[in-house]
């Protein structure tokens, strides 16, 4: 089998920061709640009427630039998201078009935060198996258009964005590998953290506008209590299957949710918070998004470098969850 690297990577956001102000405005919250509990100053929200790929696309283009790759020699296009720019088809076909990718095949994988992390998981095998030569992963989501903005609960927490990545056959040449991924699901908790409109059970109607049921609902309390299990424990995973312990990594990039969340998996793992990458100031969570973004701009930063081992951990509706381990 193969060996799969990373050959570059991009980011999009959108332009328009709403800070915490802007909730102390419409619910009864303050910048000083939303701080301590969660780290989170501002984030980033797309303006009405832009989707998904909008934000894909200069992701997309970025981290091609970045691996020397073009669009036609891509031939594969995952996107993570649980915010397609419509129902059908895929966010990814339409990703596909907009960029030119006319030798990929396309097709979104919906699980939700960890979205990225399935995707890449399933990009690797094509690499791997030597059936593809080079896969678009993207994790991304719009995220804003699924906010109750009169749940302070939920409202606060989450953002918009996009990142991607071109994974590729490892070249030797001073590139790095993706060691392994390890995903899990526990469909019993799906109801602590869910979109209950839109779907089939409660398709598009106006009763299901009245009743809010296109908005996302989370039992925040008992969501953070399984995300930090479930992320420590996924990560150990990762460790034991390299065999490689907690000292060894450069940089620790956990999903973006909660700085809370984030520091108490560092110090379960024995991390020191100096190698935690953290966006979650400036972008909230954004989901399937959180993870790519936080990499790209580390990496473009010059933070991560060629070599660095890093280890990655998500969670998020379903549950879905876990961890991935790779040398940039
Ligand atoms: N401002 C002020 N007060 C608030 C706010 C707010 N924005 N939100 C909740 N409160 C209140 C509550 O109403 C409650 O008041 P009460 O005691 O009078 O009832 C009080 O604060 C405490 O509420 P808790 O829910 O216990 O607050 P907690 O400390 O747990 O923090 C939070 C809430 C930040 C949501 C936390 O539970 C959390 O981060 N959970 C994980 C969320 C997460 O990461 N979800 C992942 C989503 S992944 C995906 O797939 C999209």
């Amino acid at each position: 089998m193969r060996k799969v690297s990373i050959k570059g990577t991009g980011s999009c956001v959108p332009e328009r920061v709403v800070p915490n102000s802007f909730f102390e405005r419409i619910v009864d919250t303050s910048d000083e709640w939303i701080t301590t509990r969660t780290g989170i100053k501002e984030r980033r929200m797309v303006f009405p009427g832009q989707a998904l790929t909008d934000l894909a696309v200069p992701a997309a283009q970025r981290a091609m630039e970045m691996a020397g790759v073009s669009s036609l020699e891509i031939d594969l296009i995952v996107v993570g998201t649980s915010t397609p720019d419509m129902v059908t088809p895929s966010a990814a076909c339409i990703l596909q078009d907009r960029l030119g990718a006319r030798n990929a095949f396309a097709f979104d994988i919906g699980a939700a935060c960890p979205g990225f992390l399935y995707s890449l998981a399933v990009a690797q095998k094509f690499i791997q198996d030597g059936s593809h030569e080079y896969a678009l992963v993207v994790g991304g989501e719009i995220i804003s258009n699924r906010i109750d903005y009169t749940d302070r609960s939920t409202c606060v927490l989450f953002g918009d964005g996009a990142g991607a990545v071109i994974l590729g056959a490892r070249n030797g040449d001073g590139e790095g590998e993706v060691l392994s991924t390890h995903l899990h699901s526990d469909g019993s908790l799906w109801n602590l953290l869910n979109v209950p409109g839109g779907g089939s059970r409660n398709p598009p109607s106006h009763e299901m506008v009245d009743r809010g049921l296109h908005y996302i609902k989370m039992q925040g309390n008992e969501v953070f209590k399984y995300a930090v299990r479930a992320m420590v424990e996924s990560a150990l995973e990762a460790l034991e299957a390299n065999k490689v312990t907690s000292e060894d990594i450069d940089w620790f990039i956990p999903h973006q949710a909660n700085l809370r969340i984030m520091e108490t998996v560092a110090k379960r793992l024995d991390i020191p918070l100096h190698k935690v990458i953290s966006t979650v100031h400036k972008y909230g969570n954004t989901s399937a998004a959180s993870i790519p973004t936080a990499l790209d701009e580390a990496i473009r930063s010059g933070k991560i470098r060629r070599g660095d081992l890093i280890l990655v951990g998500s969670f998020g509706a379903g549950f879905t969850w876990g961890a991935s381990l790779f040398r940039y």
